[in-house]
């Protein structure tokens, strides 16, 4: 049995230059670690270092201290292994239908390089996301909802080892990001892909997540990491306990 995490963020820290004289201390010390099929949620106060965190462990943004491991492995570089899904619906290539949205970055990375067989794990995971019928129609046809359902589809065909979420659901109304977030639970499961997940919502959190991490801010670090193994708490009951502590809830 191998117990190696999917993702280890080690001691990260990051500043931003804000001018000539300037530093912003953004992360401090930054340690957490993910699990094979375990998806975290990630809370804190607006600017506290969420997305930035994210993008450093996505490989966009590069930390000035402290390690990000892959299944062990340094992780400094983009790769098609920590895939990143963003809270806006423009995501998608307009001029490609949902299947061709799908089939494209598995044939253009070769993770698939045959047609056929691309579109046929393509199909797989549009049923999975409940988008049967779909398969011809092009993003300016298809609701927010829908579209966020064609990016998570094929975030998730390409297999990565974690999936990396900034707000996926913000933008949707209440019942259909109800129904995503369930949704994208379950395809994780499935293919057994690890999740960060960033959210303002403790019930989104609560919903989605087996470990809640809370950021503190000024720089960001890390609070508190909440699981699901105290008997007498549940995990939103503590996660809001711990978001209105802090002052961002209510
Ligand atoms: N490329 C950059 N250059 C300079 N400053 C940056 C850069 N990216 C982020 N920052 C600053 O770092 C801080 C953290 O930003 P970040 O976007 O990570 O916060 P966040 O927790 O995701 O906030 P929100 O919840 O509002 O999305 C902010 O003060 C922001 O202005
Ligand atoms: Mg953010």
């Amino acid at each position: 049995m191998n117990n190696l995490p999917v993702v280890s963020v080690q001691n990260i820290n990051k500043s931003f230059r804000q001018n000539e004289n300037n530093m912003l201390e953004v992360l401090r010390d930054i340690t957490l670690e993910i699990s094979s099929n375990e998806i975290v949620a990630l809370i804190g106060h607006s600017g506290c270092g969420k997305t930035t965190l994210l993008r450093i462990i996505c490989g966009f943004e590069k930390q000035d201290s402290g390690l990000v491991l892959l299944d062990g492995e340094k992780h400094t570089i983009p790769s098609k292994n920590a895939l990143m899904l963003f809270q806006n619906f423009n995501q998608l290539l307009p001029w490609k239908t949902v299947l061709g949205n799908i089939v494209h970055p598995l044939l253009a990375t070769k993770i698939v390089p045959i047609k056929d067989e691309a579109k046929k794990r393509a199909l797989k995971l549009i049923l999975d996301v409940g988008l049967n019928g779909f398969e011809k129609s092009y993003p300016h046809q298809l609701s927010g909802g829908m579209k966020q359902r064609v990016a998570v589809a094929r975030a998730l065909a390409l297999q990565p080892r974690i999936l990396l979420m900034d707000e996926p659901f913000a933008a949707l109304d209440n019942i259909t990001r109800g129904v995503l977030q369930k949704l994208t639970r379950h395809v994780c499961e499935k293919y057994g892909i690890a999740a960060l997940l960033v959210t303002h919502s403790v019930e989104e959190a609560s919903v989605m997540a087996d470990k809640v991490v809370v950021m503190g801010k000024n720089p960001g670090y890390i609070k508190a990491v909440l699981n699901n193994d105290l008997k007498d708490a549940s995990l939103e009951k503590q996660t809001r306990f711990t978001a209105e502590a802090l002052g961002f809830l209510g």
